[in-house]
């Protein structure tokens, strides 16, 4: 399966195949075009869907997508992830110099299996059975856990890990139990690394935190259940990582060659008790 634009060639403009269905037709659309374009309301305006069923929704939707999922990701079917995204996440990783990676949200693996290659252990986790499965082909420890079982028992995962790492999968409304539950899983020293939607691929007048629904329409039909996801504006994430005793130390905004706007946010984040206070910091440039 190939991520073609669908009409004529060249690269997706934004990343990870941004689409919606905010008219309601069911049919979604693709988040395209040379600049971030202005779009209706957001999707559960017009839809009646409890929090929990769009909960339950996304969850079965990895489970449902598992086999299109990994044969994009291992086929590098995704433009930005080729070209741009798994470099930043990998190379924000490798700056830490862990030797103990916590790959939340794993999916297939890909980033386990890279890391493990480079002589890093990685144990991942996923609530795709699916994914999970898929995973264990290759280098890592992989786990089948959702974030809800974490968050009532974060030690159910071993550890202490000197980077945990969110590669696009932090896709909830409620995460800050969850950033909470992963912070407890850090060395003293360890850092959290999440890769993320751009807010930029929004569009100004859709700059708000809300449920959208993406159909991976770009991919031809591949994948049988569309996903809700929830989408956060930069204050939302730094209130969600604060609100989670978590503090930002890097900001990066990875870059596609070629494409004007950012087609991710990358963030760094530190234990508010290991990072450095702000008055640290303003001496440090001083
Ligand atoms: C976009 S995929 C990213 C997968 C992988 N991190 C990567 O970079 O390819 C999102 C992943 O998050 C996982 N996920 C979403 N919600 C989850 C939850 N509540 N508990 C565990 N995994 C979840 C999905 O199963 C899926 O594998």
């Amino acid at each position: 399966v190939r991520a073609g634009r669908g009409r004529g060639a060249g690269p997706r403009r934004y990343h990870e195949l941004v689409s919606d269905d905010s008219d309601g037709s069911g049919r979604g659309r693709e988040a395209e075009g040379t600049a971030p374009e202005p779009r209706g309301a957001p999707w559960p305006i017009a839809r009646e869907e409890t929090a929990a069923d769009r909960r339950a929704r996304l969850a079965a939707s990895w489970d449902a997508n598992a086999e299109a999922w990994t044969d994009v990701v291992r086929q590098g079917g995704i433009a930005s992830r080729t070209l741009a995204t798994n470099a930043a996440v990998l190379d924000a990783v490798r700056r830490l110099g862990p030797r103990r990676v916590l790959d939340v949200g794993c999916g297939e693996g890909w980033l386990a299996r890279a890391l493990e290659a480079e002589g890093v252990g990685v144990v991942g986790f996923d609530a795709s059975e699916a994914l999970v499965r898929a995973a264990s082909g290759g280098a890592g420890t992989f786990v089948r856990l959702d974030y809800d079982a974490l968050q009532r028992d974060p030690d159910i995962l071993p550890g202490p890990f000197d980077a945990v790492v969110c590669n696009f999968s932090i896709l909830d409304a409620e995460i800050v139990g969850l950033l909470r539950a992963l912070g407890a899983r850090l060395a003293p020293a360890g850092r959290m690394v999440v890769q993320t939607l751009h807010p930029l691929a929004l569009g100004a007048e859709r700059y708000a935190d809300a449920w959208h629904e993406e159909t991976f329409d770009a991919f031809g039909g591949a994948f049988p259940a569309p996903m809700p996801w929830y989408a956060r504006t930069l204050e939302s994430w730094w209130g969600a990582l604060d609100g989670a005793g978590l503090a930002l130390e890097r900001l990066e905004e990875p870059r596609m060659q070629g494409v004007a706007w950012p087609v991710s946010l990358l963030f760094t984040a530190a234990p508010l008790a290991a990072a450095p206070s702000r008055d640290d910091r303003s001496a440090r440039r001083r």
